[in-house]
């Protein structure tokens, strides 16, 4: 099975080498991998810059409960792309090779990072509930560096709501740390939610 991914990393790419986030200190975090396409991409991107990628994710498609469009469930839609696939075993075979991955097989709620870890961006992608969106925020900003960015997928996107509800919120709360914020049009009607910190 071919690994997809369903973002259009090259975007995300493309706005880390603009402002050059690759200089800054630190790695790269992504909440979300999926299938392990977009963290290839992100991995073959920092490798040059000898920086890691930490990629979390339960591998268990159906565990994210979101209702979308339909009465369709997040965890419904990831199984059907996976086709019978494991989906741990379609990411481990995209990522072979790459040994500037980090996994992280677990509920990113349950996650905690080393207190002297640094991020030059955070790529927020999990479950799709606002409690979610706001922990996986509160596991990351803290550990981002200063002009380095976190990015927030499904911004905009009917299906889960939820996310903007959560992302407005913290960019309400937070507004005196952030420096800039951007909307990315990514894949489809879907937009990404990028805040540089200050
Ligand atoms: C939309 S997919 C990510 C797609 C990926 N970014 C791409 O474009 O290929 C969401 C992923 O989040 C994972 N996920 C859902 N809830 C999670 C949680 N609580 N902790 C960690 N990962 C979670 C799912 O297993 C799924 O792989």
């Amino acid at each position: 099975m071919c690994p997809e991914e369903y973002v259009g990393y090259e975007n995300l790419i493309r706005f880390i080498e603009d402002r050059a986030l690759q200089h800054l200190d630190g790695d790269i975090i992504e909440i979300g991998a999926y299938m392990g396409g977009g963290t290839v991409k992100l991995a073959g991107f920092a490798r040059k810059y000898n920086k890691k990628v930490f990629a979390i994710d339960t591998f268990d498609p159906g565990i994210d409960r979101t209702v979308g469009r339909g009465g369709v469930t997040a965890g419904e839609v990831y199984e059907a792309f996976l086709e019978g696939s494991s989906m741990f075993e379609v990411y481990e075979k995209a990522t072979r090779g790459l040994d500037n991955i980090v996994t992280i097989r677990a509920d990113s709620r349950q996650v905690s990072l080393p207190e002297a870890q640094r991020f030059f961006f955070g790529f927020v992608d999990g479950c799709h509930q606002k409690t979610y969106v706001e922990s996986d925020f509160t596991l990351i900003w803290p550990l981002l560096v200063s002009r380095g960015a976190i990015g927030f997928h499904d911004y905009r996107f009917d299906d889960w709501p939820e996310v903007t509800l959560a992302v407005d919120k913290i960019v309400a709360d937070h507004k005196e740390q952030i420096k800039e914020i951007v909307e990315i049009k990514g894949r489809g009607d879907v937009s990404t939610l990028l805040l540089v910190k200050r």
